[in-house]
């Protein structure tokens, strides 16, 4: 037996403000997105935006169903709705944000397992990191510059 250490490691910025700044308008397209969110069961909001290699920011939020698992994540949304439209496009980094209705959210929320794997997956198609910020309403962002920092034990094609 062999134990194995998994680490990584993340960059933290103390706000919004501190972000360079075309991740700071990248931010500001999550944070429309976030409020235009169908969340009418959770009452959490969530937007991420997503930045292309063409130039483009395609952006998505949660959208829920009276079926529960029906119900998508923003993350899901924005990286689908960006492979279906620019399927050869790069996806540079995405921002995120959540929000609760009923209480002020500051802590970075990050995305779900599901979205962490579903976003891998482009980072593998495209042989290139994609860079995270996430983050809640306000507060800390949290820089992941891949989904390896935050998916340990990936599964991917080659176990298939
Ligand atoms: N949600 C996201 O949109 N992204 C995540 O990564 C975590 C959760 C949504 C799903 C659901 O609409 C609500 O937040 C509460 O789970």
């Amino acid at each position: 037996m062999e134990k194995i250490k998994i680490e990584s490691f993340l960059d933290v910025y103390s706000s919004k403000d501190e972000l360079p700044e075309t991740i700071s308008s990248l931010m500001d397209a999550a944070f429309a997105a976030r409020e235009r969110a169908y969340a009418p069961y959770s009452n959490f909001l969530v937007g991420a935006a997503l930045l292309l290699d063409n130039g483009e920011i395609v952006t998505g939020n949660n959208q829920e169903n009276a079926c529960y698992p029906a119900g998508l994540c923003a993350e899901r949304t924005a990286i689908f709705y960006a492979s279906s439209q620019y399927p050869d496009a790069k996806m540079l980094t995405m921002a995120i944000t959540a929000r609760a209705r009923d209480k002020e959210t500051t802590d970075p929320i990050p995305p779900c397992g599901v979205c962490r794997q579903a976003i891998a997956e482009y980072e593998i198609k495209q042989e290139a990191p994609i860079e995270l910020y996430f983050m809640g309403e306000k507060g800390k962002v949290v820089k992941s510059a891949s989904l390896e920092n935050i998916l340990p034990l990936l599964f991917t094609s080659k176990y298939l």
